[in-house]
């Protein structure tokens, strides 16, 4: 990352009982499946993936977080899966609320307003449990939507609750032991 730029995302930091039950999640998922487990202080939900911004256009993305105005919503993550594509296991809902959706959109058309670029691929709500995941051993078929709306056998999980108050803005540095995460902004859902 250049001098006076920064990697940033938006995104959803679960309470401590939350983070919790993701850690003992990643942990089952990478018994299973191999790869790195999440550290359990990172485990997070990405929102809104900025990337590489110059510092001097924070103020801009603070801006934006500040303008939304969406109601704080009930969260089930409850579908295990593995992308094979990057090696991603991960813990997402099968049903994406509404709410989130709307939270998501609000941020991407302030951010859009302000003149901030973002990753504008399709939307996927998902909490990385492990990288470089075996995803073949996930289940027979392996990831990537192949189990389409399948309860899986033996899932290493059972669905995880969580109250959405809030969201944050991220500084992520790449380090040689993992990403480290830097908060640098929290604004409270209505
Ligand atoms: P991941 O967990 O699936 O890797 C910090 O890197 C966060 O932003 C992670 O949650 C990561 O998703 C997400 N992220 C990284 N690069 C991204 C990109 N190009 N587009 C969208 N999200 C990205």
């Amino acid at each position: 990352m250049a001098p006076g730029h920064s990697r940033v995302f938006f995104a959803l930091w679960p309470d401590v009982v939350t983070r919790r039950a993701l850690a003992a999640a990643s942990r089952r998922v990478h018994e299973r499946l191999g790869g790195k487990a999440t550290r359990p202080d990172t485990l997070h939900l990405t929102l809104v993936f900025v990337g590489d911004v110059d510092d001097a256009r924070l103020p801009d993305l603070h801006g934006a977080a500040a303008r939304v105005q969406a109601p704080a919503f009930d969260l089930l993550l409850d579908r295990p899966d593995c992308w094979r594509h990057n090696q991603v296991a991960h813990l997402g809902p099968s049903r994406t609320p509404p709410a989130l959706l709307n939270l998501v959109g609000e941020l991407e058309a302030h951010l859009a307003a302000a003149g901030v670029a973002f990753d504008e691929r399709p939307y996927r709500a998902h909490v990385t449990l492990v990288r470089k995941a075996d995803c073949g051993r996930m289940t027979v078929g392996g990831g990537d939507g192949e189990m389409g709306n399948r309860e899986m056998e033996n899932p290493p999980t059972a669905p995880i609750p969580w109250a959405v108050g809030d969201f944050l803005l991220v500084k992520s540095s790449l380090r040689p032991e993992g990403a480290r995460y830097e908060q640098l902004g929290r604004w409270p859902l209505l």
